[in-house]
């Protein structure tokens, strides 16, 4: 009998190569035993720790493998641990499926790009769709299948961590993004050898977490969850994502890993999703604390049912899932439609062609931090910088400059720059912006460095130090801001204000009257009224990656000048949050002279810098915002024409935003959207007239019957430099 099925699966995995796919799927699944199915479902980490250290799954895990009761394994990478596991389950279990291994590679393996939200800023899809590229290449050199990114959370709330792994608050600009990087990590075929399955997470609504704290409750309306919260999940599907990673947060009541309106009804049902959903890590094992489960087994019932085809690290189907079935509590069609949705993608991935194509360890080697990837994290880094400010021009500064103080806990951290999630990313890789400084400037310059204070803790010791280096300096560049630990998962802050003493620190520097630049470095918007108040030069940096420094001095120096804009909005203080460019009216919007309008009565309700914002070392004006017609039926488009012009001494690039406002509709709708933007380049004296095409499709929104349609009526044009300093025009849809 043992004979005849591996005769007949020989068959089915070799000649059946010229069957379909969903041939050769259905060929595998006839050949499974009920165990077989559910192993398929499981997934497992070879160590705790994303990314943190090579980790090797324990003996256990490997006789999972032989028994055929596992499918995939996270946070184990390299050729040579791939291979040995992978070898084991195409060698010694009984139907010799293949593994897929999966990792946060979230911007980058060891070639580290800056943070996803500093990508963002670039406001170049193209860009960071190059980004994701040379990351799969990179991951895929390593026997990588599979990233669990891109996070396409919109992101309200600068309390919550993980602000910094996704695109901002946004959700036209994060569906760019999402596209962009599905695209970038998947490649042109998912069965080249360095393509890798994108995961579009963390579904759905995470991002809304109450008071900003990670894991918290979430409650929306559906028409918000639908226009803001899922447009970037929908462009990831729409691009092809493999995998999506259902989240830990409920909305409303139901946790969305048990949520079958979502992982079903909306995403399979609505969009037509034909990839497999992973859990987040034990999300499954956590409708019990949730409270809409009393045990494990039930948590597996409504995970499957719902929708969640792999269960990560919870053990919920593992234990459960055969003996759910057995009982008939658990349909076996259901559990058939998930094995098949993972056998598809490791079909597409070619892995039943040839399971150990992701495993060549010499490409790994001459892949890993190879001088193209390491040059494109630099390219990358330094159009990610936004400038904040720049008062009296001090930036760009001169090479000639003899004395530079270089001061600040993140000057010279080899570690900081990586941000989080960081994969194989390694301190020694780094460039810090000491070094970068001294790249650029060579024994031209003396640089003196004075770390001064940390980025935590009270000590003010190192000051006087820092004090003295400053007044023997002809300029100061003060690098502040939060460790690499400060954001991203289960890092929720309360407050937004510099850590530590950092702020006093650069009160001190400034009581020396000289010139200073404050190079931030954070993985969220932070509050920096004062700095804002009585610093020159202000550049946002976030987290660079490893060409961080050398990024940073190409941009003091004036080798590249800025073009960064804000993905999300910087408030002026913590009592402001939730605060975005793109909300909603109020019946009593704030009016000076009216004391009963929505207002703080300590306050103002103005961010600090708004959504979109940005400078550069050169000006730009806008000027003659036409439109083609003031009238447009719903079959016609209107052209909207924008001059831009550099008026400054410097070429450079900017990105000019178009924003739409329905004025009166049968719901509510935003007081402005971002709907279309160009990043456009010009010399100094230039002028460049700039186009945009708005259509229906820009219009629609869920009416009140929740139906995603247009409304007839009045609308508002606004074109400009960033989501407040705007052109404004009209005009009118008739149906
Ligand atoms: C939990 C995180 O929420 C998720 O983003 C990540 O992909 C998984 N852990 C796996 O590391």
């Amino acid at each position: 009998m043992k004979k005849i099925i591996i005769l007949f699966l020989f068959y089915s995995l070799t000649i059946a190569q010229n069957k379909s796919v969903e041939e050769r799927i259905d060929s595998v699944l006839v050949l499974m035993t009920l165990d077989e199915k559910v192993g398929q479902l499981v997934q497992y980490s070879g160590g705790w720790d994303t990314g943190t250290q090579t980790v090797r799954p324990s003996e256990a895990h490997e006789k999972l493998i032989i028994m055929g009761k596992v499918g995939s394994f996270l946070n184990v990478f390299g050729t040579e641990s791939t291979h040995r596991l992978q070898k084991i389950a195409v060698e010694q279990s009984r139907l010799k499926i293949p593994l897929i291994f999966g990792l946060d590679v979230i911007h980058g393996f060891r070639s580290i790009f800056p943070v996803p939200l500093a990508e963002a800023c670039t406001w170049e899809p193209e860009l960071v769709e190059q980004s994701a590229r040379w990351q799969a290449i990179e991951a895929a050199s390593t026997g990588l299948h599979w990233t669990f990114n891109p996070m396409v959370d919109i992101a309200r709330d600068p309390r919550w961590g993980r602000i910094v792994e996704g695109s901002g608050e946004d959700p036209y600009l994060g569906s760019l993004m999402a596209r962009a990087r599905v695209i970038g990590y998947q490649g042109k075929k998912l069965s080249d050898n360095n393509s890798i399955v994108a995961c579009a997470k963390h579904f759905a609504g995470y991002g809304g977490a109450e008071g900003g704290r990670d894991y918290n409750t979430v409650d929306i309306s559906e028409r918000t969850f639908r226009e803001v919260f899922l447009k970037p999940f929908h462009a990831a599907v729409e691009a092809g994502v493999g995998t999506l990673m259902s989240s830990f947060n409920e909305i409303g009541g139901v946790p969305q890993s048990g949520c079958r309106f979502l992982l079903t009804d909306i995403l399979r049902n609505e969009w037509g999703f034909k990839g497999f959903v992973v859990s987040d890590w034990n999300s499954v094992g956590e409708l019990i604390p949730h409270g809409v489960a009393k045990n494990l087994e039930e948590a597996a019932q409504i995970g499957l049912e719902a929708g969640v085809d792999m269960d990560m690290e919870a053990s919920a189907y593992y234990n459960h899932l055969a003996d759910l079935v057995n009982r008939g509590k658990v349909s076996l069609d259901i559990l058939n439609e998930s094995v098949k949705r993972i056998l598809r993608i490791k079909f597409y991935l070619g892995l039943f062609d040839d399971p150990f194509k992701y495993c060549d360890t010499d490409l790994e080697k001459k892949t890993i931090l190879n001088k193209e990837i390491v040059n494109a994290t630099r390219e990358v880094a330094k159009r990610s910088v936004v400038l904040l400010k720049n008062e009296n021009y001090l930036l760009p500064l001169s090479k000639e400059i003899s004395k530079i103080a270089v001061l600040g806990p993140l000057a010279n951290s080899k570690d900081d720059p990586l941000g989080p999630w960081a994969a194989q990313g390694k301190p020694e890789d780094v460039v810090t912006v000491v070094e970068g400084l001294k790249n650029k400037l060579g024994n031209r310059t003396e640089i003196i460095y004075e770390e001064g204070c940390k980025i935590d803790g009270n000590s003010k010791e190192g000051f006087s130090k820092a004090v003295e280096a400053a007044k023997n300096a002809d300029v100061v560049i003060m690098c502040v801001g939060e460790s690499r630990g400060m954001s991203a998962e289960a890092r929720s802050r309360a407050y937004l204000d510099l850590p530590g003493v950092q702020e006093d620190f650069v009160k001190e520097i400034h009581k020396t009257g000289k010139p200073i630049v404050v190079v931030l470095m954070n993985g969220r918007p932070l509050t920096i009224n004062w700095i804002n108040e009585n610093i020159s030069s202000i550049l946002e940096t976030w987290f660079l990656g490893i060409q961080s420094g050398n990024a940073i001095a190409d941009i003091l120096f004036g080798d590249y000048n800025p073009s960064g804009k804000l993905t999300t909005t910087f408030p002026r203080y913590v009592g402001q949050v939730p605060i975005y460019y793109n909300h909603k009216m109020t019946g009593r919007p704030y009016d000076k002279s009216n004391f009963y309008t929505s207002y703080y009565l300590d306050l103002e309700n103005s961010p600090l810098y708004p959504f979109g914002y940005g400078l550069s070392y050169t000006t730009f004006k806008y000027s003659d915002l036409t439109l083609s017609q003031n009238k447009m039926n719903i079959n016609e488009s209107i052209t909207v024409s924008v001059n831009v012009t550099n008026s400054g001494k410097y070429e450079g690039e900017e990105v000019v935003q178009l924003y739409i406002r329905d004025l009166v509709g049968s719901v509510t709708r935003p007081v402005k959207e971002l709907k279309d933007f160009r990043k456009i380049i010009l010399k100094p004296g230039e002028t460049k007239k700039v186009e945009f095409i708005i259509t229906e499709d820009k219009l629609k929104f869920y009416d009140i019957n929740m139906d995603y349609v247009s409304e007839p009526g009045d609308f508002k044009v606004f074109v400009g430099t960033n989501s407040e300093e705007v052109l404004e025009s009209s005009f009118m849809l008739i149906k």
